[in-house]
């Protein structure tokens, strides 16, 4: 009888034995798998093949992406899109747009959902991505109304008041930390700051100056203050998933040349001339 219990006893923990193996062989390829996903690279070949390049944006920040309607259609322009058909122009493939939230773009990079991200980003050390060369090199600007030019004239004469800032963006934290006590409101989409600027609920917008730039041609009432913020994070660069060094050379390429030839001013310039018809103008 003690022999056929030990036997038993055997027979079980040979039996858990072998389904905690089979548990962890089924567990480690499951990481593998997942380990490939994530890893796995949009590579200029596979973009050739599947014949277009998916670029991410957020198509609220004129003269960067903004949506425009174009003969009774809502079309997506601006001069990060135009850069965009350049880069699929040279390689050969349409240009597929996705337009998402800011703060979204570069976790769904990462996730594979798109090849390439062009929206106004400035290089960050701590962002995820392969950064791309700048094509557009500019500071930022503290947007303010008009009636309060001789009163905000230095970051710390905002001490104590709400600074907004797009949601996810450098100038967040920059925002944030400009002076004591302020308090950063962070939205998702930058026109939406724009309107608690004009109905004084914030005192400040902190933004890429281009952009600010952008908004006064329509609106009188918002004027750029004379605050300077120092922070050295002003290049703008196209991003890719991180090793994808291949693609970014395409995408350098590509920078090097509109740099170069001066197409990039003469898109920007018609990105901005564009947008300046789209503004509301209340
Ligand atoms: N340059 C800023 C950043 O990278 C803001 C970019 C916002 N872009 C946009 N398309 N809304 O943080």
């Amino acid at each position: 009888m003690k022999k056929l219990l030990a036997l038993l006893l055997c027979l079980v923990m040979l039996i858990s034995f072998a389904a905690c193996a089979v548990e962890e062989g089924s567990s480690d390829e499951n990481d593998d798998a997942q380990n490939e996903e994530q890893t796995e690279l949009s590579s200029v070949e596979q973009i050739k093949q599947s014949g277009k390049l998916r670029l991410g944006t957020s198509a609220d920040y004129p003269p960067f992406e903004y949506h425009m309607d174009v003969d009774g259609q809502d079309t997506i322009v601006g001069f990060d899109i135009e850069m965009g058909k350049l880069i699929a122009e040279e390689l050969g493939v349409e240009l597929e747009i996705t337009d998402m939230a800011f703060d979204a773009l570069l976790i769904s990079l990462q996730q594979g959902k798109f090849d390439l991200v062009a929206a106004g980003v400035t290089y960050s050390p701590e962002r995820y991505g392969l950064f791309s060369d700048p094509y557009y090199v500019e500071g930022q600007a503290v947007l303010i109304r008009t009636e309060d030019l001789d009163t905000y004239t230095t970051a710390e004469s905002l001490s104590g008041c709400t600074v907004g800032a797009q949601k996810g963006t450098v100038q967040a934290e920059l925002a944030a930390n400009m002076a004591q006590d302020v308090t950063c409101l962070e939205l998702v989409k930058f026109p939406d700051l724009v309107t608690e600027l004009k109905q004084d609920k914030i005192e400040a917008i902190v933004v890429d100056y281009v952009v600010a730039e952008d908004y006064l041609t329509a609106h009188d009432d918002l004027a750029i203050s004379d605050i300077v913020l120092e922070d050295g994070q002003v290049n703008k660069c196209v991003v890719a998933q991180e090793g994808n060094q291949e693609l970014i050379d395409v995408v350098n390429s590509v920078i090097a040349q509109g740099l170069a030839d001066g197409s990039f001013d003469s898109l920007m310039q018609q990105a901005k001339e564009n947008a300046q018809y789209e503004k509301p103008k209340s």
